[in-house]
């Protein structure tokens, strides 16, 4: 498959040389600040959004020429029905001129769109284009944009939990046969990947319900940038800011006990024993 590499920045700048394996596989991203960046300007709100589409396309951009293979866009939370009507109706049928603007763009990059998110209260007008994008992008393999909209990380709990329970209930699952694994299965989207990095833009530091399950051992990363003041640049800083970070999920390395040497025991190292006290 040969895709159209995607425009450079303007100022002409390139990716950071970092090793891949110091790359993020799995960046997701809160956009957040849109509101605020248009009302410093005078502008009604619905305004910052708007400016949003171009950061996205530019943050798309730079994380095809970095190498990150996985990127999740919150872009409407199941709590963001609390605003107002006009500022809700607005979000959906922006959402649905986004995916008919750039679905070509993104196919042509090698972009491969994914919806993530809850059904009941999603508008059908967007899920068509989304639909629309998923089938057009469905063969593509650069980097998967997970577009989360309608998607709440608690929610998406409640209907796996819902699902799981259904299941056990019909004798499809044991119920002792659970494991994380079985979980990540029932996720809006079962092939996602953990998220390495968290990016939220606008000045907050919460996660507000973004991929609670598939974040749990991410990286965080707060941009004071407003989204739509946010680029590729600053994802690329985030990026070089993860690959200095140590990851230990969970587990240490004792630098100065390495050298001493263990004795070797039989059976589980880890099992309660008298003589360890
Ligand atoms: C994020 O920007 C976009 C959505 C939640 C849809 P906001 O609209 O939350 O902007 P602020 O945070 O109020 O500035
Ligand atoms: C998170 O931003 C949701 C999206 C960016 C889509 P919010 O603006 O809704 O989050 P809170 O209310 O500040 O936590
Ligand atoms: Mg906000």
């Amino acid at each position: 498959m040969t895709y159209i590499a995607p425009p450079v920045h303007p100022s002409g700048v390139t990716a950071p040389a970092l090793p891949a394996s110091s790359v993020p596989k799995h960046v997701a991203v809160v956009m957040d600040g849109n509101g605020r960046w248009a009302n410093r300007r005078g502008l009604p709100r619905i305004e910052g959004h708007r400016a949003g589409e171009a950061t996205l396309m530019d943050v798309v951009a730079g994380a095809l020429e970095l190498g990150v293979t996985e990127l999740s866009a919150y872009a409407f939370s199941t709590e963001n029905w609390k605003r107002s009507p006009a500022e809700v109706r607005f979000i959906m049928g922006f959402s649905r001129q986004v995916l008919r603007n750039q679905r070509d763009d993104l196919n042509a990059w090698g972009v491969r769109v994914r919806w993530v998110g809850r059904v009941p209260r999603m508008w059908k007008s967007v899920l068509k284009e989304l639909h629309a994008a998923e089938q057009l992008t469905q063969n593509n393999t650069k980097l998967t944009l997970n577009m989360c909209i309608n998607y709440g990380g608690r929610a998406e709990l409640v209907d796996a939990t819902t699902a799981i329970a259904q299941d056990a209930a019909s004798g499809r699952l044991k119920p002792s046969s659970i494991t994380e694994r079985t979980l990540a299965r029932y996720m809006y989207s079962p092939h996602m990947q953990d998220v390495d990095l968290f990016i939220r833009t606008g000045g907050e530091q919460r996660t507000s319900n973004f991929l609670m399950w598939q974040s749990a051992y991410a990286e965080l990363f707060f941009s004071d940038l407003a989204w739509p003041d946010f680029d590729r640049r600053e994802l690329w800083r985030a990026c070089e800011v993860y690959a200095h970070r140590e990851r230990r999920f969970g587990g240490a390395v004792d630098a100065v006990a390495a050298n001493q040497g263990e004795v070797p025991s039989t059976g589980d190292p880890y099992s309660e024993d008298e003589s360890a006290l």
